[in-house]
């Protein structure tokens, strides 16, 4: 048996004084019952806790699909930003959570969160190859000897070499960009060196699995298990 703070708080719910103001405001329910105190003992593995109505996973691992918005910072803690922990629902919240890659502050889609560092390790590591796909407008045009450079491999102006990319018009101003690697400011900086700015970013798929065009900016679903084995698997069209 373990206290209802204890429990929420291991699941990453929040310090104890804040899941202790979270049980005392109401929103919390165990098996369906709206409970307000926090020394309330209850078996964890049966227990159904419910934070506003939805309820809060025990599972081990956890794989979260979130749109990400800009203005949101890809770390565990920021002293000056909100981090893309701090916009989880609480339903979704785990101790150990991180952002399995980075986009930039103002880069906004695909973005996978868990707790499983051997998952990450693999979807990132450049020897897996798993492709991630960008959608990337420009303030200026796209040429074709920029599509050249992006299939030889940009070199930035201090030697570093990127693997080759595939650039692909969408329109004039705009286009897609697939990068198997993830250097800091990659696809920013492979523009830049064409002399184009990237004005807007949005990261739309990592390997097979694509940005669900219904999750709103700022919202997050779980990861089934074929969204996990479609990050993994080859090109299928
Ligand atoms: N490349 C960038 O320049 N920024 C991102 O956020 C992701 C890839």
């Amino acid at each position: 048996m373990e206290r209802l703070d204890k429990s929420l708080a291991s699941q990453g719910l929040g310090s104890r004084k804040e899941v202790h103001a979270l049980i005392k405001s109401g929103r919390v329910t165990v098996d369906g019952e709206i409970c307000k105190k926090p020394e309330q003992k209850l078996d964890a593995e049966k227990a159904e806790i419910c934070v506003d109505g939805k309820q809060i996973g025990t599972d081990k691992y956890i794989y979260i699909m979130m749109n990400k918005p800009a203005g949101v910072v890809c770390a565990t803690k920021d002293n000056t930003d909100k981090t893309v922990l701090d916009i989880l629902p609480p339903e979704f919240r785990r101790r150990g959570l991180f952002p399995a890659g980075r986009l930039d502050k103002d880069t906004e889609g695909l973005l996978i969160i868990t707790n499983d560092g051997d998952f990450a390790h693999k979807m990132l590591s450049p020897k897996k190859h798993v492709d991630k796909q960008y959608v990337a407008e420009l303030d200026g045009e796209i040429t074709d000897s920029m599509i050249k450079s992006f299939e030889n491999g940009i070199v930035f102006a201090d030697g570093t070499k990127c693997l080759p990319a595939k650039l692909e018009r969408i329109d004039k101003c705009k286009a897609k960009v697939t990068i198997c690697e993830g250097k800091y400011h990659q696809v920013k900086k492979m523009f830049l060196s064409c002399s184009v700015k990237v004005v807007h970013l949005q990261r739309i798929s990592i390997g097979n699995l694509y940005l669900d065009s219904n999750l709103p900016t700022g919202s997050c679903k779980k990861l089934t298990k074929l969204d996990k084995e479609l990050i993994f698997m080859g090109k299928i069209y």
